[in-house]
């Protein structure tokens, strides 16, 4: 695992855009992807970058179950506004979320993977270490499932809602064993309510109880974190 920190997000954001141009220049075709506050940034260094996406594939992380991609709460919908309207790439996936049989989706999702197997693949962490939504306890196996959410990430989610009941209780999430196929890992972490989860991540022992501690046994992983992030490592 290689650490980065950085000033700030924007630093942090540049720092992926980098890797993720090395990346390209380097073969890759396909884009592992995430949502939330994290890799926004990132993906305004995209989108005000002269890189040209057009060949490359995406595939995101989750989608909220029960969620419609122009519900402007969707993750399909945070991927259009931040990146894909801006920078058109030739193939976007993202699950589903109104898909009628949540197992049929799991499995449409999982032959996406295989179909475009990822080069670089993109992390958030939760404030419990979840990356996707990979809760703690999630097998480190897994493939594309519907997970409930904990309190602890509904909580943390409630923040971009009118209130904590609308926040969506399932998601669409690829498994930890999908993340860990990928080539190559970008984790970006910031904030002090992320330092606790960064140290468990990089210093504590690899445990399904912060699923983020696997990436420990994965070569090629790169984690760009700011200063209150990385505050609580020794
Ligand atoms: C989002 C995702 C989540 C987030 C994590 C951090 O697609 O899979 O794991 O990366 O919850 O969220 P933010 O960036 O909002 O702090």
């Amino acid at each position: 695992m290689k650490v980065i920190v950085t000033k700030n997000d924007t630093e942090a954001g540049q720092k992926a855009f980098e890797l993720i141009k090395d990346a390209m220049n380097n073969g890759a075709k396909v884009l592992g992807l995430a949502t939330g506050s994290t890799p926004v940034k990132m993906y305004e260094a995209m989108v005000n970058s002269d890189v040209d996406f057009s060949k490359m594939t995406s595939v995101n992380l989750d989608e909220y179950v029960g969620m419609a991609p122009d519900n402007d709460q969707s993750y399909r919908y945070f991927m259009q506004k931040h990146l894909f309207d801006k920078k058109p790439f030739a193939k976007t996936f993202v699950p589903d979320g109104l898909a009628k049989d949540s197992e049929a989706e799991t499995k449409r999702y999982d032959q996406v993977i295989a179909d475009n197997p990822i080069d670089l693949q993109v992390l958030g962490l939760g404030r419990n270490g979840h990356i996707g939504f990979n809760e703690p306890g999630s097998p480190f196996d897994a493939t594309t499932r519907k997970v409930p959410l904990t309190q602890s990430t509904i909580d943390a989610n409630a923040r971009f809602f009118a209130n904590e009941d609308d926040v969506p209780k399932y998601a669409y999430s690829m498994g930890i064993g999908s993340i860990l196929k990928s080539k190559k890992i970008i984790l970006m972490a910031f904030g002090a309510e992320k330092a606790e989860a960064v140290k468990g991540m990089i210093e504590g022992p690899v445990t399904n109880h912060l699923p983020a501690s696997v990436l420990q046994n994965k070569d090629d992983v790169t984690v760009i974190i700011d200063e209150a992030a990385a505050s609580k490592l020794s």
